[in-house]
């Protein structure tokens, strides 16, 4: 009988991992909450293969912990592979899976909804409500189907996004370096990233990191776009220079800002803070403004993204231990 170990499943994922048990009575499938380390490898001692998602590292010696036990074969239930020692993971002979598409819906849905609230000024009108200032003035919105959406990055998600704004009936222009057929027909690209930036109201970041786009928007890229843009950061921390944002904040440039991704969110997003020094000055004046969105990287998290993360992690980590092609392996190396 085959043995799957799963690291760091949290209270919403193990019904849908028992739900995949069930269907696979002839695996033996176990799992800890805790995290994949050095010291929790052991957890893990008889296994085929490992079902994992952190934000920790998997470094050399996280690796070299599985595979002193033999294990190899581990399949991530996220998309991002950037944590991962690759060079120690080809030395030491690993297969890699990860989730690329779980529900790009899920994602785009969120960087829509928080795109409008920026622009309605819902933030700014909740507070007033809150203290019993009930007049319309001065938190007028604007109409979606008056902006100019500018997405980057035209991959599953971006798509979805593009679809949501075209929805609300804005005007969609788009850039990728990679260029979508079908879009490029319609005529949705511009030709480069400051033809973007002088035309969006919206600009939209559905890119992976790279170190060629570490900090893309950063105080150049800002000043080329229009006055009063909205700048929307779904994707990934890296990609956003946050020193620049705030300084486009204070000036008055930007006109707001939706961040469910921060630079230096590792140990501070998904813990609770409450009755505790808050550790990230910077990220505490970003929540407290008015024309800031901030979430904690929680854009991917519903239901449907979850239930997908866990069922396809288990499909391609079992393919891996049955010897057969996983649906999507990570290149190692
Ligand atoms: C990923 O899948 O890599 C994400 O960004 C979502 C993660 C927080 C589970």
């Amino acid at each position: 009988m085959s043995k799957i170990f799963a690291f760091s499943i949290r209270k919403d994922e193990e019904p849908y991992l028992k739900e995949w048990a069930a269907a696979h009575p002839e695996v033996e499938v176990d799992y800890t909450d805790q995290l994949l380390t050095p010291e929790t490898a052991k957890k893990a001692a008889g296994a085929d293969g490992v079902v994992v998602y952190q934000q920790l590292d998997y470094t050399p010696e996280t690796l070299q912990a599985l595979a002193d036990q033999g294990i190899t074969k581990m399949s991530l239930r996220n998309v991002g592979v950037d944590n991962i020692d690759m060079a120690k993971a080809k030395e030491l002979g690993f297969s890699i899976t990860n989730v690329p598409v779980y529900s790009p819906n899920a994602i785009a849905e969120h960087a829509a909804i928080q795109a409008a609230r920026i622009l309605r000024q819902s933030k700014r009108m909740d507070e007033k409500m809150a203290h019993g200032d009930l007049r319309w003035v001065p938190t007028i919105g604007r109409e979606v189907r008056d902006q100019i959406v500018g997405v980057i990055g035209t991959g599953h998600i971006g798509r979805v996004f593009m679809q949501i704004m075209e929805g609300f009936g804005a005007k969609v222009i788009a850039y990728d370096v990679f260029k979508n057929p079908e879009l490029e027909k319609q005529g949705y690209y511009v030709d480069s990233l400051d033809d973007l930036y002088q035309q969006a109201d919206v600009v939209s970041l559905h890119v992976p990191a790279m170190k060629s786009n570490y900090h893309m928007i950063d105080d150049q890229a800002i000043a080329k776009m229009k006055d009063d843009a909205v700048l929307v950061n779904v994707s990934r921390g890296p990609l956003v220079d946050t020193d620049a944002v705030v300084r486009a904040l204070d000036s008055g440039k930007l006109f707001g800002f939706v961040m469910d991704t921060y630079e230096d969110e590792v140990g501070v997003f998904n813990e609770d803070w409450t009755n505790k020094d808050f550790p990230d000055a910077r990220l505490k004046d970003l929540i407290d403004r008015p024309n800031v969105l901030v979430t904690p990287h929680t854009a991917f998290y519903t239901t449907h993204a979850v239930r997908n993360m866990v069922v396809k992690a288990l499909d391609n980590n079992l393919a891996m231990v049955e010897d057969k092609e996983p649906d999507t392996p990570v290149k190692v190396g």
